[in-house]
């Protein structure tokens, strides 16, 4: 239920018909097998990879990508490699690697004695909050120099991988990176020998107004990305990881030794999940939904400015995100008017129809993150509904029904 609606890049005004997922049973490919599916669906992603690894969750995406570092440095015989560097304030996944990668305190919190050592954590990229005073340029300095120090202290040569959500998604609510941050870190990863993992699972595929949120964010593609929720919009449970040619090549050259990666499991690149997600994938390219997640999320981010009194920005409130991942963060707000408001909104809204996402207790926010389908008229609706007016009995109802009724 959680996260249904984040998935939902198209909703049941697209009914796919079983005849329109086009699968058949298992096609032999080398020593390999293939679907016809997985082959279709891989041919069809916008992705520069020659390599793509499916899995059924974000979750096990995140496990995957993690082992893949892990076999790559085994593979060049840098044994020593085996530290993760993640971010605070991040979401990975709720199994045991993926939740040591992030740092999501409620959900890793009766874990945390279970947890590997080997996961570390450096700070999050949350320009507006964490600021104090610097410029981007500056913040952005202090936080590759974080880093810098964090890989020096473990040692260069004991660090596999760094991950960090390009747009932290359920943890913060729709955060981007600051417009550098993504390639400088990747530069500082590549001097160390160390690869960049982007989890694209909640924000990618389409999410936030471009292919790949990386693509937005400076341009610079990852070692190892992991994709999921938009892959298959919840038609079918999907997700993969995507190795970059640096990584794929070693792959190649280690697929049949006596160190070769072995990852097999049962529902990997299951051919209706393929399908499914494949029928997906070109109605989205068909109708050109990009377009319309980026047209109608600035129209929803300029809706909700203009209904938002200068109280909302006087209490620290803020609205942001990218495309159609969008967060209403309540700032102090909810503070001074007796509580959290974010669970409220949330409630309130599933009661009234309409699914929006609590994040997690480091903030006081929602996500709000509608099909990709939606139309001009329904963002209005989504904006002036009796979702948004009830949302929060109080401050929150106030800034939107004050628009509604004009
Ligand atoms: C960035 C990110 N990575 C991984 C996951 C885990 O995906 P799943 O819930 O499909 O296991 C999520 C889920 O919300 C996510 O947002």
């Amino acid at each position: 239920m959680e996260s249904a609606i984040l998935h939902r890049s198209l909703t049941k005004n697209y009914p796919i018909a079983v005849g329109e997922m086009e699968f058949t049973s298992s096609t032999i490919k080398g020593s390999a097998y293939w679907t016809e599916a997985a082959v279709r669906l891989f041919l069809a992603l916008d992705i520069a990879t020659k390599r793509i690894m499916y899995t059924s969750s974000g979750s096990e995406a995140v496990e995957a990508a993690l082992k893949i570092a892990r076999q790559y440095h085994v593979f060049h015989g840098d044994l020593r490699r085996i530290n993760i560097i993640g971010r605070l304030h991040s979401y990975h996944g709720n199994t045991m690697g993926a939740m040591a990668a992030g740092n999501n305190p409620p959900r890793r919190e009766a874990f945390e004695p279970m947890l590997s050592p080997a996961f570390q954590h450096v700070s999050r990229c949350f320009y507006d909050r964490d600021h104090d005073g610097m410029t981007e340029r500056e913040y952005e300095n202090h936080l590759i120099d974080e880093l810098e120090a964090k890989i020096n202290s473990l040692g260069a040569e004991t660090v596999a991988a760094v991950i960090v959500e390009p747009v932290v998604g359920a943890t913060l609510g729709a955060v981007a990176a600051t417009p550098t941050y993504l390639p400088r870190l990747k530069a500082l990863c590549e001097k160390n020998g160390i690869l960049a993992i982007w989890d694209e699972v909640m924000c990618g595929m389409g999410r936030s107004g471009s292919y790949h949120a990386w693509q937005s964010l400076g341009g610079a593609a990852p070692d190892l990305q992991t994709i999921g929720k938009g892959l298959g919009a919840g038609y079918q449970p999907l997700s993969a990881i995507l190795l970059s040619e640096k990584v794929a090549t070693e792959f190649e050259l280690h697929a049949t030794g006596a160190k070769k990666f072995i990852n097999g499991q049962t529902f990997q690149g299951h051919p209706v999940a393929c399908a499914g997600a494949l029928a997906v994938q070109k109605i989205i390219k068909r109708d050109r939904l990009i377009a319309n997640v980026l047209a109608r999320g600035e129209q929803l981010n300029s809706s909700l400015t203009t209904g938002l009194p200068s109280g909302f920005f006087e209490y620290s409130g803020s609205l942001r995100g990218m495309g159609l991942f969008r967060a209403v963060d309540f700032g102090n707000l909810g503070a001074a008017t007796g509580g959290s408001l974010a669970q409220e909104v949330v409630d309130e809204s599933f009661k009234q129809g309409a699914a929006v996402y609590t994040c997690s207790s480091a903030v006081d926010a929602v996500l709000i993150a509608p099909p990709f389908i939606i139309t001009e008229q329904e963002v209005d609706v989504l904006i002036c509904s009796e979702v948004m007016r009830s949302g929060a009995g109080h401050a929150f109802s106030e800034m939107i029904v004050g628009k509604c009724t004009e």
